[in-house]
């Protein structure tokens, strides 16, 4: 039977230490690239993916996640009594009217593992994908998302999908690894995966980055998995249990990610997002020249 991929689980429960003191009190997933959180970029993706079920996964102070995707009945009004339609428009359009959200509560911070099997009773038997927000993944122009470009291969193979991008081999150490078998039409088939390798404890630097789709054969994985590096439950443990019953592909995507994790990927997101913006983009790319010179 040919499923579709309605659902998406966002795990926001993270404590967003490397970003203190911002993240105290704001989750690390509301930092704005130029004028938008990046969990709007990451549920937008989703969206143009065909994923109208959100699924989030959160923790405690996260209360500003729901509250960006709840209706603001007090800003709507007063925008609308000032004229501000341009902004009422934007504002009531992070959340188009086809799309449901869901908050579950992730009690312990156990990893990314069992972040995802907090889902399981939302997400029940169907494929279903995974997307980590500080993962800000651009396509070239007039290409599809990343999850979009994920469900065309999913559609085709119906087995799991992990977008990967390759890294220098000294960072293979802050990624899931895999090692993966080419057929002759190019598709990478994973034969292994690791995480967080040590660079001389594997041969390949395929590193997974935060989208994957999964099948639902996962949660039965997962909940067998124990704790592994850095005592969480990883849910690559549990995709190399996977593979052992099920294909696993990993999938090169066009586009460019940034890790926006890290203060530098942050950054370098910030700066490639302005200069792209419609509005902006040229005083910003002249306000840049004239820094540099
Ligand atoms: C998580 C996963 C890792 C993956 C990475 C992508 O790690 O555990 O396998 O490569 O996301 O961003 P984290 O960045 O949460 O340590």
């Amino acid at each position: 039977m040919k499923y579709k991929i309605h659902k998406v689980v966002f795990p926001v429960a993270g404590l967003g230490t490397r970003f203190l003191p911002a993240t105290k009190a704001n989750p690390k997933e509301m930092l704005p690239i130029v004028d938008k959180p990046l969990i709007q970029y990451a549920a937008e993706e989703a969206e143009a993916a065909g994923m109208m079920n959100l699924v989030f996964i959160t923790g405690r102070n996260k209360r500003a996640i729901p509250d960006h995707f709840d209706k603001a009945y007090e800003l709507e009004s007063e925008l609308r009594a000032n004229g501000k339609l341009k902004l009422l428009e934007l504002v009531r359009e992070i959340l188009p009217p086809n799309v449901s959200c869901i908050y579950l509560r992730q009690v312990e911070a156990l990893g990314l593992g069992h972040a995802v099997l907090c889902a399981r009773s939302v997400i029940e038997d169907e494929p279903f994908a995974v997307s980590l927000a500080d993962d800000l993944i651009r396509p070239p122009l007039n290409t599809p998302g990343c999850l979009e470009q994920m469900v065309k291969i999913y559609e085709r193979f119906q087995c799991s999908v992990l977008a990967v991008e390759r890294v220098p081999k000294h960072e293979v150490n802050r990624y899931g690894i895999v090692e993966t078998r080419s057929d002759q039409d190019g598709t990478q088939w994973v034969t292994s995966i690791v995480e967080k390798p040590h660079p001389d404890a594997t041969q390949s630097n395929l590193a997974v980055v935060g989208r994957y789709i999964l099948t639902p054969a996962i949660f039965d994985k997962l909940i067998v998995t124990k704790r592994g590096t850095g005592g969480e439950i990883q849910l690559t443990d549990a995709i190399f249990a996977l593979l052992q019953d099920e294909p696993v592909i990993a999938y090169q995507f066009d586009g460019k990610r940034y890790d926006c994790g890290s203060k530098l990927g942050y950054l370098q997101a910030t700066v490639e997002y302005a200069l792209a913006h419609k509005d902006l983009g040229n005083d910003f790319a002249a306000y840049l020249k004239n820094l540099i010179l």
